[in-house]
Parts: structure tokens; sequence; C-alpha cells
């Protein structure tokens, strides 16, 4: 049952979320679960040494998330809610065209999820070359704010308000070795959430960010096989250590991301905005 009856047809675009088990494959179901119509969007094909086919989340299995979300929507009686789309958030033609397409098709844009993400590229600072620099802070930050800048746009025509949540990450409050480059753009993209709440509220637009901390999707796996390997323990030993890290007890997982968006996206949360909150287990408390 959903939780939200409000979002019940309001118009979703998650970027990069093509890859299987990533957060915004979470993020999308648990929108299409409200009621949304969804557009879950990615790159969709590997792009030079900074983007390897690992990586990325392709059109086949962006197409095959986009059916498991529809059947289980007509399962629950809703009808087909969710459309995959080809999307580089570095192309500013893309990001119009998507952009311009929702409005055509669907009546418009509610609700942004930044999702897309580069998490790979870590190394330490004497060794980070500026193309690596550029491809995290690129993807992690222009494309944030590319997506942000367009689709605000459409929300203000539209004059019905909206709804914007960046997944920022615990690397967004908290320095951590070999991440020079993603902790700066996910510092940035505080920043970025914080002016965009500012500029925007006059039009009932909302702008939040959520920091989650470790989750084992895809990318998450990759790091922690990276910091195990770099601090010389086992991966029990590594996660065993993390789990200790954490109030909670546990590592996060995709669907807790999805549940404190999809929450910044009800009603419930009119009144928040500017805000980066934190879905660590309190592992983060700043
Ligand atoms: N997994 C974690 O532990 C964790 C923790 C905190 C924050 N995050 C953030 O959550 C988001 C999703 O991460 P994830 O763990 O699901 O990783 P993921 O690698 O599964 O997802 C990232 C997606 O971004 C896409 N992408 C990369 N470049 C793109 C581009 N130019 N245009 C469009 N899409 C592009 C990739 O193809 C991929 O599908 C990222 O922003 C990440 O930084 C992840």
């Amino acid at each position: 049952m959903a939780n939200y009856p409000e979002l019940k047809g309001k118009v979703a675009l998650v970027t990069g979320a093509g890859r299987r088990q990533g957060l915004g494959e979470s993020i999308a179901r648990r929108l299409a679960h409200e009621g949304c119509t969804v557009i879950i969007s990615d790159i969709g094909h590997a792009n030079g040494a900074e983007m390897p086919t690992h990586a990325v989340g392709t059109q086949s299995e962006m197409d095959a998330v986009a059916a498991e979300i529809n059947a289980a929507a007509m399962n629950r009686g809703q009808g087909g809610a969710c459309h995959a789309m080809t999307l580089d958030v570095l192309e500013e033609t893309q990001v119009k065209a998507v952009i311009a397409a929702m409005v055509t098709r669907h009546g418009g844009l509610d609700i942004l999820i930044n999702n897309a993400g580069v998490g790979y590229l870590m190394k330490p600072i004497a060794e980070l070359s500026m193309s690596e620099w550029d491809a995290v802070l690129g993807v992690n930050l222009r494309g944030a704010f590319m997506c942000t800048k367009y689709a605000a746009e459409a929300m203000v025509q539209q004059g019905r308000g909206g709804r914007i949540v960046n997944i920022a990450s615990q690397a967004a409050k908290s320095g951590f070795p070999f991440a020079a480059a993603y902790c700066a753009s996910k510092h940035g993209l505080i920043g970025l959430t914080r002016v965009t709440a500012i500029e925007y509220g006059k039009h009932q637009i909302t702008a939040n960010a959520v920091c989650p901390n470790h989750v084992t999707t895809g990318l998450g796996a990759w790091q922690n096989e990276y910091f195990s390997n770099a601090l010389g323990m086992s991966m029990d030993q590594y996660m065993t250590a993390m789990k200790g890290r954490i109030p909670l007890g546990r590592a996060g997982v995709p669907e807790d991301t999805a549940a404190a968006s999809a929450w910044l996206c009800s009603d419930d949360a009119k009144y928040v905005t500017g805000e980066a909150m934190n879905v660590s287990g309190g592992e983060e408390v700043h």
C-alpha cells in the first residue's frame, strides 16, 4: 500500500538508475509504488577509461528494471508506471530533450532525483589525475547542476511546485582517504542543494540532499573491496569493523535511501528544504 497518496500521478525523473541493485533502481521502485510515473535514466554505455563497462547501467538493464516495475504496478492494479530513457547527465542537449519529452508525453516533471554518480575513481591525491578528478566532479556535481537547472525551469513553468532530491553521501559530511574527488563533489552537492532551496523556495520547489553511509550496491561492493585491500583487511574483517562503527548495527540497504527520498517528496516534508539528511544508522551525526 502507498504511504503517500499525494504522490499518485506525479512525474519523476531518476538519473543514474540503470544499474541493477543500485540506489536509483530502489528509489524508482519506491516512487512507482507510491503511484508516480517514473522515468528511469542512465548513460547506457561505457565512456572511456573513467567510465568502464562494469560501472555503467546499460540500456538493457534499464529496460528490464522498467519492465519489472511495470509488472509490479500492474499486479497492484496501477497500470504501467515506468519508462526507461537514455540520459548522459553531462550532455546538455540530452538533459533538455529528456525533460521536454517528459513534459510532452507525461504532462510535466514534479520530482527530480539526482542520483547519477561516479564513485569508482579512488586514489591517493598524489596519484589522482586531472581527467579522473574531472570525471568525478563532472557527473556528481556538474551533472546534478545541469539536471537541476532544466528541471527547475520546467517546474517553474508548470507552476505546481516540485521536489529535487540530491543523492549525496556520508562523504558529503566527512573526509575519507583516497576519495578527494568524490568527497569534494559530494560536499559541493550539499552547497548546490542549499542554493537551489533558497532560489526556488518562492516557487514551492524544495531541494534536499540524502546522505547515505555505506550501501552494498555494485558501487558499494567495489568500494568494500578497494578499502579492505588498502587497509590490509579481509572482506569479513572490513565488514565487521564497519558494522561496529554503526550504532544501529548494520550497513545501509537501498530501501533506506529510497524511503528517505520518498518522504522528502511527500506532503509530510513540504516545509523541509535545504537539508542534508543523514541515512546512516547513526554513523554520521552532523
Ligand atoms: N553505494 C553507496 O554506498 C553509496 C553511499 C552514498 C552515496 N551513494 C551515491 O548514490 C548514487 C548511486 O550510487 P550506487 O551505489 O547505486 O552506484 P551505481 O554505480 O550502481 O550507480 C551510479 C549510476 O550512475 C550512472 N552514471 C554514471 N555516469 C553517468 C552519466 N554521465 N550520466 C548518467 N548516469 C551516469 C552509472 O551508469 C550508474 O548506473 C551515487 O550518486 C553515489 O555516489 C552511494
